[in-house]
């Protein structure tokens, strides 16, 4: 185990891996909880359904999710900047955590413009 997360340690040091470092430099998932590459699927069933659905039915549909995101511009996304500055979800509800909006924003750094 050990062993494999030196190994993902070292890709991320050789090319430009997956982050798996959050804003503040805090080390945040271990690397074998983050995917490859992140799908679409993935950020909407781990983090939009969960913390946001509950308000918002349209984390149900892709088009509605892309309309507030800027592709390759996570800090000039309206979804993604609402969740960092810890309004969405709004409060008594914990803020969407380091690792994930980490996630988020691996996401739509990915998308093509
Ligand atoms: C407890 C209810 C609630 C939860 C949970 C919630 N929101 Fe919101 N959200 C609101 C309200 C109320 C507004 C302001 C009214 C509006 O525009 O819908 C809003 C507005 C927004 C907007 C701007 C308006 C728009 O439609 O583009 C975005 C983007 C947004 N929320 C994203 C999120 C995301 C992402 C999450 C999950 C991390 C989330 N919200 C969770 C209640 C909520």
């Amino acid at each position: 185990m050990r062993f494999l997360s030196l190994i993902f340690l070292f890709s991320c040091v050789a090319e430009k891996g997956p982050l798996t470092y959050s804003l503040d430099g805090q080390r945040v998932l271990p690397a074998t909880d983050r995917p490859e590459v992140v799908t679409f699927e993935y950020i909407q069933e781990k983090i939009l359904v969960p913390k946001c659905l509950e308000c918002h039915a349209w984390v149900n549909e892709p088009n509605e999710v892309n309309r507030r995101i800027t592709p390759g511009a996570p800090d000039s996304s309206r979804l993604f900047r609402l969740m960092v500055n810890g309004r969405m979800p709004p409060r008594p509800a914990a803020p969407v955590e380091t690792s994930e909006l980490e996630i988020m924003r691996d996401y739509i750094n990915q998308l093509t413009r």
